[in-house]
């Protein structure tokens, strides 16, 4: 079966073989994007573990239609409240360069049903986010 669940779970198996720890990358690209951000990371070598894994368990999850993915981003939003004002496209970014990345780390095992599917879960999970923020600014608004 070729669900979008099945995809992700394969790209994720080969990345494991490859042994690739992809939030490597990831935050050198992140950082990259925005510089200024390193300094707000005051334990990246346990955060980066958490934050790309997190990403991927939510992108899985989504794929996987799992009722804990929406409770899960709203509880992250809320915590990331804590660390100033994040806007959206941070949060747009960092999924991207998941997907990216990933796409990066897998070379020749990447292709065009990997693509279809971490893109088509990578924008739900960037709409779950959007919402979540837009919730709780409407619930809990900041001055
Ligand atoms: C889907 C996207 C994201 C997920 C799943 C996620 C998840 C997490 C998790 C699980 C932690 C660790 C909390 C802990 O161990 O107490 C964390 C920390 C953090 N996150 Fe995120 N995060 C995301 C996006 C972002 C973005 C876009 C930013 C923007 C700068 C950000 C900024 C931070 C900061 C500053 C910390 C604390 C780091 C430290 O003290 O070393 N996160 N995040």
């Amino acid at each position: 079966m070729n669900t979008d669940a099945a995809v992700i779970e394969a790209s994720l198996v080969k990345l494991a073989e490859r042994g690739i720890e992809l939030r490597h990358g990831l935050y050198e690209r992140f950082f990259a994007a925005y510089p200024a951000r390193r300094a707000d990371f005051l334990c990246p070598e346990a955060t980066s573990v958490r934050m790309t894994d997190e990403t991927l368990q939510m992108i899985h999850g989504l794929a996987s239609d799992e009722s804990w993915v929406w409770p899960l981003v709203a509880e992250l939003s809320y915590t990331h409240r804590a660390y100033g004002r994040l806007p959206f496209e941070e949060y747009e970014t960092f999924v991207d360069l998941t997907v990216t990345t990933m796409a990066d780390a897998l070379g020749v095992d990447w292709g065009e049903a990997a693509a279809a599917a971490w893109g088509r879960q990578a924008e739900r999970l960037k709409a779950m986010i959007a919402k979540a923020q837009t919730d709780w600014e409407r619930v809990l608004p900041r001055g």
